[in-house]
């Protein structure tokens, strides 16, 4: 008989996420189960219950879904009237928080639950990172938060010069740059705006760097890495020295996102009152840390409300205001347990307790609290390679290296004598110029970052008008004594000729200007 995976509608205000999505009900139908959906589970995310029915699913009532299902997937971890609705023995998938909530625990713990909480996914084991909705639930906020910021900002992200003006890039700081606030860069950027960011783990810095924004170090040393990825709480020293830099980025940045986080503390306050009153009025603040208490001293969580000047956005549900995207992401990690839980496809799962990424999440299992889960044993670093016997080479002799350091030069000479003997002499100076022309046109081409190559070309076009001189020069009306005048059919292709070669200059030096202006932040 298969087990039927049931679908509740979320109660949770606001919350528009589903836990499955039409697509993974064919595949969760594939492994062996039935699905039962509650009616209008999915239309906070744009999934019909017709879309359900055709991908196999059977729509229901909440009460049928609670009281049907061996298996119930959620996205908020249930309420209490919830868990009274689970029949016993039910394996329940969902977002838990188990620390946060343990009334909750013991309440399922007495219904003879068996518990994954997909907060507490093993992420850094490779095997789990399918699973790990974490990630997938962060990288959505991250970018939701831009968004956001972006709707509340008066102008636009990118620097633009338009007829009617200049408009500067917006200037962003982004304070953590975990999962979440490494998507918040990246939409940033994408968006033309300058980006700078600052997180306390060290090894963060090449990560912002890599996404294209500036890394901001506080200047103190101390390593902020907590261990598994996370960060710990800094001393005092450090916070000081934080809170200077944070005050002289707050003066001049547009929008500051704030995503920092330390596991099971409150979340550290980073942006003070006075930081906020010293921000540019329009300004904005999205404080991704609102659950946790804020980042922003002045963060209202679930709101956004403008103080100072500034809109300080303190929004709860970020990823829920990504509906669809969210809940087919969640809904595809979902399917990946489910794989893990049910290799054999047949419709059956199976909570293997002795596999690491499975105990890791499993936080109550047939009524008993498994919360936590012992450490992890990741594997060993792998050993540093034995250093290699050093090949020997053979050194040269003091000759040998003479004579190959001086073949070049020597044919070089050379080949310059016999052009020298038989050339005409007008030619070696033409000639001796053309080569100093190659060798300074290298030393400054190759000087030149790469991604200002179009610039350059264009500045040298421009330059290249000199050749404006030698037109000035022919329709100059003093000639010098003993030289004839120019006659007037060359004084006038003269004229054409500067009159030409001012479009290529000035335009030239326009382009690069214009060219530049894009490189400029
Ligand atoms: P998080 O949400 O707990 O914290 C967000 C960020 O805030 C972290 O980067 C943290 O260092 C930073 N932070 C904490 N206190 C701060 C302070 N006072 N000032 C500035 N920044 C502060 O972390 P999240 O995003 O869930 O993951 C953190 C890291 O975990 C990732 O960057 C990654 O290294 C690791 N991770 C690894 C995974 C894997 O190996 N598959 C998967 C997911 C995360």
């Amino acid at each position: 008989m298969p087990q039927t995976i049931g679908i509740p509608k979320e109660t949770y205000a606001g919350e528009k996420r589903v836990a499955t999505a039409p697509d993974i009900v064919e595949k969760l139908i594939k492994l062996g189960f039935s699905v039962t959906v509650e009616s209008g589970a999915g239309e906070g995310a744009s999934f019909f219950d017709e879309a359900f029915t055709n991908a196999g699913a059977k729509v229901v009532s909440g009460t049928d879904v609670w009281a049907s299902s061996d298996i119930i997937f959620k996205v908020r971890a249930p309420d209490l009237s919830e868990v009274a609705k689970l029949k016993e023995g039910t394996t329940l998938i969902s977002f838990i928080w188990p620390a946060q909530n343990p009334d909750l625990m013991t309440a399922l713990a007495a219904r003879k639950i068996t518990v994954l909480a997909m907060d507490a996914v093993p992420r850094l084991l490779s095997r789990a990172q399918k699973m790990d909705a974490l990630t997938s639930t962060a990288s959505i906020s991250g970018y939701r938060a831009v968004i956001e910021a972006a709707n509340a900002f008066g102008r636009y992200f990118n620097g633009q010069i338009t007829a009617a003006g200049k408009v500067l890039p917006a200037k962003v700081f982004v304070a953590g740059a975990g999962v979440a606030g490494l998507a918040a860069i990246g939409t940033s950027v994408a968006l033309g705006a300058i980006v700078r960011a600052n997180d306390t783990r060290a090894e963060v810095a090449d990560q912002v760097k890599s996404m294209g924004a500036e890394f901001v170090k506080v200047e103190y040393e101390e390593e902020g890495s907590g261990g598994g990825g996370y960060a710990k709480v800094m001393s005092e020293g450090f916070q000081q020295a934080q809170r200077e830099m944070y005050a002289k980025q707050a003066k001049d940045v547009d929008i500051i996102i704030t995503t920092a986080l330390i596991p099971g503390k409150p979340a550290p306050k980073l942006i003070t009152a006075a930081m906020v009153a010293s921000m540019k009025p329009g300004s904005v603040i999205v404080d991704m840390a609102g659950e946790q208490g804020g980042n922003c001293e002045l963060t209202e969580p679930g709101k956004a409300v403008v103080k100072h000047g500034v809109t300080i956005i303190g929004y709860t549900d970020l990823p829920s205001r990504l509906a669809k995207q969210s809940s087919t992401m969640y809904a595809t990690n979902l399917l990946r347990l489910t794989e893990e839980l049910c290799k054999t496809k047949d419709g059956q799962i199976f909570v293997n307790m002795d596999d690491d990424a499975i105990r890791g999440f499993t936080v109550i299992k047939d009524g008993a609290v498994t919360w936590p889960a012992p450490p992890l044993k990741l594997p060993a670093p792998p050993a540093p390679k034995a250093v290699a016997a050093p090949v020997v080479v053979k050194e040269k002799s003091a000759f040998s290296k003479l004579v190959s350091a001086l073949t070049m030069p020597i044919f070089a000479a050379a080949l310059f004598a016999l052009i020298g003997l038989y050339a005409p002499p007008a030619f070696i100076g033409h000639f001796t110029v053309f080569v100093l022309a190659v060798f300074v046109g290298y030393m400054v081409v190759w000087n030149v970052t790469p991604a200002l190559h179009t610039p350059l070309m264009s500045v040298t076009n421009a330059i290249s008008s000199i050749i404006t001189i030698g037109a000035l020069i022919q329709i100059a009306p003093q000639v010098a004594p003993g030289t004839a005048r120019p006659d007037e059919l060359i004084r006038w292709i003269a004229i054409v000729g500067i009159a030409l070669t001012s479009i290529n200059m000035f335009g030239g030096f326009a382009v690069t200007r214009r060219m530049l202006m894009m490189f400029r932040k």
